[in-house]
């Protein structure tokens, strides 16, 4: 790869910015500085030193977001603002969703390049748990939570009915609840909630598999995930 491709991957800056930084003699390339911007070196042997730090390579990489209502989970839409509007300055990794929310659902999307972790997370046989806050205009009831244990007959995508696995619904108070699951059919939580009887008035998606949403991102922030996270999803 050239010096200045990864070091623009490996700060996180333009290509311009990249050639800038190694043009000033800032980069050591195996102890030695070099101010070609050209220059072809091996990021998984060479050691790579920016102002003294060595850089580490990563092929991927993994963003948490709390996306904001009136965005939407797609690459791209032609009216439509997308989650990829919110991460501008990761554009270069060509990210992809791993998983949906609605257009009018606030909450945790993981953003990724790395294809096989997202296709494990969201494949059908993956019984990866998504765990949503929600608020209702009625009140929950017990036999709503035995009804989500039981499962409930919803429609997929083409219009067939389906049961849906075993959910845990845990009531906080009155018209305030959690809901698992452990798959993603179509608008699965709205259908289950007017299966309920219950008119959804606030949704949001707080944990993915053993991820908690980080409390700390408000809409629209996101940051990247650690590796410790990474490893128990792909866990
Ligand atoms: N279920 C829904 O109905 N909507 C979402 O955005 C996520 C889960």
């Amino acid at each position: 790869m050239r010096l200045d491709k990864y070091l623009s991957y490996a700060l996180n800056v333009s290509r311009r910015d990249s050639r800038q930084i190694i043009r000033l003699g800032r980069v050591k390339v195996n102890g030695f500085t070099t101010i070609k911007t050209d220059f072809y070196i091996d990021e998984y042997q060479d050691e790579i030193f920016f102002d003294g730090n060595q850089l580490e390579y990563h092929e991927f990489i993994y963003l948490m977001i709390n996306k904001p209502k009136g965005y939407i989970t797609a690459t791209r839409d032609l009216e439509l603002p997308t989650i990829l509007d919110l991460i501008k300055d990761y554009k270069k990794y060509n990210l992809f969703m791993a998983g949906r929310l609605d257009i009018d659902t606030e909450g945790f999307v993981l953003l990724t390049n790395d294809g096989n972790f997202a296709y494990n997370i969201t494949k059908p046989q993956s019984k990866c748990e998504k765990k949503y806050y929600l608020e209702t205009e009625e009140q929950f009831s017990l036999e709503d939570e035995r009804l989500c244990r039981e499962g409930l007959m919803i429609r997929d995508g083409k219009g067939r009915l389906i049961k849906t696995k075993p959910a845990r619904l845990e009531i906080i108070e009155s018209n305030k609840a959690y809901l698992t699951i452990y798959e993603g059919k179509y608008h699965q939580i709205k259908q289950m909630c007017r299966i309920l009887g219950k008119k959804l008035k606030y949704l949001k998606r707080i944990k993915i598999g053993p991820i908690d949403l980080d409390s700390g991102l408000k809409p629209g922030e996101y940051r990247l995930l650690t590796t410790e996270e990474v490893n128990k999803l792909k866990n």
